[in-house]
């Protein structure tokens, strides 16, 4: 940690959609919370200053969905880097998916990762249970435990429960449990043996497509169980212009769904796939530049709710494989702000408050969060950024995973300090010359 105590941030200029904040503030935060924001706060000689003058400063990200391979393939990522990656992404919360080895699907398997969170994390954990046991799709976890051991959410991601009167009965506890619903929709026997978009790439590559109908029907599916058990249900990856169109028709049915999109999914479209290169496979595919763009106004017209990464690190060797056979998935949260900045608020006209919603406000209420505002009493997990160009480089990357298709990229939006709870965890290492 190189920075705790009281510290003043002088002269950024504040973004928070929590309390309408779009201005140069002064920021004094101690003892891991907020103490003042004002227009010009007067330093103490005990506070320590850090010039934020040209820079921009958000509550801090909330990822409502990453992949943490630990325990069990540890070889791809680790609670310590993974949470690491996530401050050098500017994120102060992270929602661990449960498909790891062996999934988290228990009150004990809840317990003993949040204990681990409390020695390794440098960011708040907030994790996630599976529905089933050992995610098999047979038997339900017992999910006021989970509840009650810290789990905000549900989800079997990787894969859609595919026996609809079991996720019926899920449902109908979850919305009794007060207990969100994040939803991956993917028909298994639709998709069977699919590795890229169905599509004119796909037929130039010689590779098996998965259809827009794939994640379609079983969002379109989801969205009715919701409404008729009362489930709060959250559409993980939103990837087709049929997705943004249902969450559109569930909201106005007056349904409890939202919805995430994640920036490869904004950024590229399966034109974009240059070669049988891995980098670009993830499920759901990258889609069709009409689904591309879709997905941006469903975000700028705040139909779709949350950015969420789906950071899914995998080997060098993995990826190495080609597209038929490789795993799915792509390292996100070192790139996430800069992609969603760039592509959404400088190319798509979305303005940087509602970026801020959508990264920031949104995601923290969904799962509880006290973040995700800058106001007094709350916790300091703010972000200080700056809207520079710069270059994507995987080498730099503090995950394990270097899985990017976009490496070399010339983007704009970079994390120049992360704190959690008032205490630095990540600084750029730019930010030097930045005095
Ligand atoms: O691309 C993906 N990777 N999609 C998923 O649903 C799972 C994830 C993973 O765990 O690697
Ligand atoms: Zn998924
Ligand atoms: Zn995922």
């Amino acid at each position: 940690m190189l920075f705790e105590g009281r510290i003043v941030l002088k002269g950024g200029h504040v973004v928070d959609p929590a309390t309408g904040v779009d201005d140069i503030r002064d920021i004094r935060m101690d003892d891991g919370i907020v103490l003042d924001v004002e227009k010009s706060i007067t330093p103490h000689p005990e506070d320590q200053v850090i010039s934020c003058v040209g820079q921009y400063i958000f509550p801090g990200f909330t990822d409502l969905h990453v992949h943490f391979r630990d325990p069990g393939q540890t070889y791809k990522e680790t609670l310590m880097t993974g949470t690491r990656a996530a401050a050098a992404g500017g994120y102060t919360a992270v929602c661990p998916m449960p498909n790891t080895v062996p999934a988290t699907d228990s009150m004990e398997k809840i317990s003993v990762l949040l204990k681990r969170c409390a020695e390794e994390s440098a960011v708040n954990v907030f994790p996630i249970s599976a529905v089933t046991k050992d995610q098999a799709g047979t038997e339900l976890v017992n999910i006021p435990a989970v509840k009650l051991a810290g789990a905000v959410a549900l989800s079997e991601d990787g894969k859609s429960v595919m026996d609809i009167k079991l996720y019926e009965k899920a449902m109908k506890i979850a919305a009794k449990e007060h207990i969100p619903v994040f939803a991956h929709c993917e028909e298994k026997n639709l998709a069977a043996g699919g590795v890229i978009n169905a599509g004119e790439k796909a037929e130039a590559l010689g590779l098996p497509g998965i259809s827009n109908a794939v994640e379609n029907i079983i969002t379109a599916r989801d969205i009715f169980l919701a409404g008729e058990t009362g489930a709060k249900l959250h559409l993980c990856h939103c990837s087709t212009k049929e997705s943004v169109a249902l969450v559109l028709l569930a909201k106005k049915l007056g349904y409890q769904v939202t919805a995430e999109a994640c920036p490869h999914h904004f950024a590229l479209c399966d034109e974009d796939i240059p070669c049988d290169d891995a980098n670009y496979k993830m499920n759901p595919p990258l889609r069709s530049k009409e689904d591309m763009y879709a997905v941006r106004e469903g975000l700028k017209k705040g139909i779709i709710d949350c950015i969420s990464t789906d950071h899914a690190p995998h080997s060098e060797e993995e990826k190495a494989e080609g597209f038929f056979k490789a795993p799915f998935g792509i390292t996100g949260l070192e790139t996430s702000f800069a992609l969603s900045y760039t592509t959404l608020v400088l190319e798509g006209g979305m303005k940087l408050i509602d970026l801020i919603r959508a990264m920031s406000t949104n995601p923290a209420k969904l799962i509880g969060y006290r973040g995700g505002q800058i106001s007094v009493g709350k916790p300091a997990d703010i972000v200080v950024c700056s809207l520079e160009q710069f270059r994507v480089d995987r080498n730099t990357f503090v995950s394990k995973g270097h899985n990017t298709p976009f490496h070399g990229k010339k983007l704009y939006g970079k994390v120049l300090r992360t704190f959690v709870n008032g205490r630095m965890v990540y600084q750029n290492p730019d930010c030097d010359m930045l005095f």
